[in-house]
């Protein structure tokens, strides 16, 4: 029987991990069928159990679900401890529930797809929400020199900062205070489906500075537009990173890591 894998979210329909990970799974030749389930909100538990009793092997989960995927889990890994929330399960052998969390790697392997090593970097982190809690301990173990990070909520870039201080150089900053000094500036709030900027100083934008954006979209986001504007050496949008944590996520279920460069390029062709 074909193993099946799936994506968990709701709403579902606009996700693009069915056709990465078809496409994933051709190029590496894996005989598997990934596709999405529309969970309803109070009952993502159940559409998870019922999917693996009809032969589901592993499962993305997206919003509004990856806090309810990590308590379901029999065992979590470090990271996905660290980030308090999981968006790749895995039945094992035994049929007991693994959790990962691999959007964290995702976006590292798409900073180093574009910059090369990221060691000895100074990075600025704009937002203390889930997708940035999930960052940091992939962005330490790539050998980063130091980790600011800026909230408009001040208290939770603090409290975020608090929670790795032990792992790395991390700090918190007033938002208006963040000085000029970092090689990347990575946007990990929401701010640009609004089409706002978080409210950073202008300054910090220099022409040694690569702003990332972890949200994407047919036009450049409005983060970029603004770093852009100011002369930032390079902006990068999150559609890499999404290709990235999902060729993480296959890997952990198949154990083979599947080429990110034409899946991007053909998902950046249908925006
Ligand atoms: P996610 O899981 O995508 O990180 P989240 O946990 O709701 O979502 O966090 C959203 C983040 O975006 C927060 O850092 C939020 O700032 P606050 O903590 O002050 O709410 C940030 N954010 C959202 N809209 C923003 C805006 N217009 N300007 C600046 N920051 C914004």
């Amino acid at each position: 029987m074909t193993q099946r894998y799936a994506v968990f979210g709701n709403p579902i329909s606009h996700s693009k991990s069915p056709k990465i990970h078809t496409m994933f799974a051709k190029e590496t030749t894996q005989s598997l069928t990934y596709e999405a389930i529309l969970a309803p909100i109070d009952e993502f538990q159940q559409s998870f159990n019922a999917f693996t009793a009809a032969n589901g092997r592993g499962a993305n989960v997206t919003v509004p679900f990856k806090e309810q995927a990590f308590a379901l889990c029999d065992e979590l890994s470090e990271q996905a401890k660290l980030a308090g929330a999981v968006n790749t399960l895995s039945v094992m052998a035994d049929g007991k529930i693994r959790g990962d969390n691999t959007d964290g790697l995702g976006l590292v392997a798409d900073l180093e797809r574009n910059l090369g090593s990221l060691t000895g970097l100074n990075v600025l982190l704009v937002g203390a929400g889930g997708a940035a809690r999930g960052s940091v301990l992939p962005l330490i173990q790539a050998g980063i020199a130091k980790l600011t990070i800026v909230n408009r909520t001040q208290a939770k870039a603090e409290t975020l900062a608090a929670l790795f201080s032990s792992y790395g150089e991390v700090e918190a900053l007033p938002i208006s205070h963040t000085g000029k000094n970092y090689d990347v500036i990575i946007n990990s709030t929401s701010s640009s489906l609004s089409g706002e900027v978080p409210n950073i100083s202008r300054d910090t934008i220099t022409p040694q500075t690569v702003c990332y954006d972890m949200m994407y979209g047919k036009q450049p986001t409005a983060f970029n537009v603004w770093a852009k504007a100011l002369g930032a050496k390079h902006t990068i949008d999150g559609l890499g990173m999404l290709v990235g944590q999902a060729a993480e996520s296959f890997n952990i279920w198949r154990r083979i890591k599947p080429s990110v460069e034409p899946v991007l390029i053909q998902l950046r062709a249908e925006l």
